[in-house]
């Protein structure tokens, strides 16, 4: 029930982490639960938004209402993006390793044998950049996030600029603030207009405050 504000909007979600391929059975991966970026797929769809979430190996259930499309790599999540496309709202929430190993080995690199494998690492695409600087079917509102651990609101507002995004939900992941895997958040909101203080509260309590902001600004532009 309730209000459906994005009823005939659609969203994208990206949420997770990544795992990067070593060899068959080893990758590289980070700490990321998803639990903040299933929730935002699950509060977009609650107001009505056709939502699709992209994710990264998590152990968070699938929300209702929502598409699931499950990746691994950041390559594969881009390409789930990219066709999941096109969209009003990204919200880009997965934390997407930056790296990916250079030459994933085809079979299980072997203890055996004494030398010690050397890991080359090549740059995975930008998610989050790739689609806010789309020059053809740009999503009107492309929301990244940025977690910080020391001058939160200054790096956002550079990262803003860098990957092009309209908003920047920025969080301090000081080993102290417990944020990682944890229940709470504590953000700023930060756009062209400047940086917004949410108040510390739960993953979900960012999520649906979130979708409420997405809800009005298109209540605006219409
Ligand atoms: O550059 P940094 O990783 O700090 O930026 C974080 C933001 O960029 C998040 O919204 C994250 O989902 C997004 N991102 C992405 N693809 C990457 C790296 C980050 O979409 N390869």
């Amino acid at each position: 029930g309730g209000r459906k504000p994005l009823a005939g909007r659609r969203a994208i979600v990206t949420s997770g982490p990544t795992h990067e391929p070593i060899d068959p059975v080893r990758y590289i991966a980070n700490r990321s639960s998803g639990k903040q970026g299933h929730a935002i797929a699950a509060a977009l769809a609650r107001l009505g938004a056709e939502t699709i979430l992209v994710s990264g190996p998590s152990g968070e259930p699938v929300p209702s209402g929502v598409s699931m499309v499950r990746v691994e790599t950041a390559r594969e999540m881009l390409a789930a993006c990219e066709a999941a496309l096109p969209a009003d709202i990204a919200v880009c929430a997965a934390a997407v390793a930056d790296w990916r190993i250079d030459c994933e080995a085809v079979q299980k690199i072997k203890k055996e044998g004494g030398a010690l494998p050397s890991l080359a690492l090549t740059e995975n695409p930008d998610i989050l950049a790739t689609l806010s600087r789309l020059a053809s079917g740009r999503p009107s509102l492309v929301v990244g996030f940025a977690a910080e651990t020391e001058k939160v609101v200054e790096h956002a507002v550079a990262k803003l600029g860098r990957k092009g995004c309209d908003w920047i939900v920025a969080n301090d992941v000081a080993p102290a603030s417990g944020t990682f895997g944890g229940h709470d958040n504590r953000v700023h909101l930060i756009s062209a207009d400047g940086a917004e203080d949410w108040p510390k509260m739960s993953k979900q309590e960012v999520a649906g405050r979130l979708a409420g902001r997405i809800a009005r600004y298109f209540e605006d532009r219409t």
